[in-house]
């Protein structure tokens, strides 16, 4: 099988909040290939961002993939709020919910592609019977939060499990927290495809050089 496609989505928390829409341009121009959203409540994660309104803000300037990232606690309840606001995937925690195989159901039954997280601590065994519930694993790579932290090393071990355990189905992998462009090669090698970078993007002074010098890290990585 050949191996999936690299994908790039910044993550908007590390943009200027100030001027999102021009920043959301500005990497759609750049070359990325989805928009990473992430979703804070202070509760789930110890810090807040934003919710369905400011989704609902970006939509008109970019028509590439919004990847919603909801790190919060219960996510049922909003989940419809994400899909009207122009959310094209949305991905929960396994930690987040007893009920992880209905949230999962709900997120399809919208329309939208559904992902599943796994924090660093959490084994992705968590996740072995919901796979056929889902578009997108995301292996956590950093504790949740916040941006700019770095990369966990043992997170490259669970990946490749990942990896082995989705087989044969059409799942991506995505990675998030502390990629650049010295650890896209790694994360690919091990078997992920989708790339989250917030502070390797938003803080490089060329959004374009900077995306292309991850993708072509992480194809590098894949064919490793
Ligand atoms: C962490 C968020 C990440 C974060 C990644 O809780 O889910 O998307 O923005 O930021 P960097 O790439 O700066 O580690
Ligand atoms: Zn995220």
């Amino acid at each position: 099988m050949p191996p999936r496609p690299i994908l790039i989505a910044p993550s908007i928390l590390a943009a200027d909040f100030a001027r999102l829409g021009e920043e959301i341009r500005a990497i759609d121009a750049a070359g990325c290939d989805w928009v990473h959203i992430d979703v804070m409540d202070g509760h789930f994660v110890p810090n807040i961002t934003f919710g369905p309104a400011v989704v609902a803000a970006i939509r008109p300037h970019t028509n590439k993939m919004l990847d919603v990232h909801l790190m919060i606690a219960p996510a049922d309840p909003f989940l419809e709020a994400f899909a009207t606001a122009g959310a094209d995937g949305i991905t929960v925690h396994a930690e987040a919910g007893p009920h992880l195989d209905r949230t999962l159901q709900a997120i399809r039954a919208l329309g939208k592609r559904a992902g599943v997280a796994i924090n660093p601590g959490t084994s992705e065994t968590a996740i072995e019977h919901v796979l056929d519930r889902v578009d997108l694993v995301l292996v956590m790579t950093v504790n949740p939060g916040f941006g700019g932290q770095a990369y966990i090393p043992a997170m490259g071990e669970k990946i490749a499990r990942v990896k082995r355990m989705i087989g044969a189905r059409k799942i991506d992998i995505q990675v998030d927290g502390g990629v650049t462009r010295e650890t896209a090669a790694v994360v690919a090698a091990a078997g992920a495809n989708v790339l989250v970078a917030g502070a390797a993007v938003f803080k490089a002074k060329d959004y374009a050089v900077t995306i292309a010098a991850i993708r072509t890290a992480a194809v590098a990585g894949q064919g490793a």
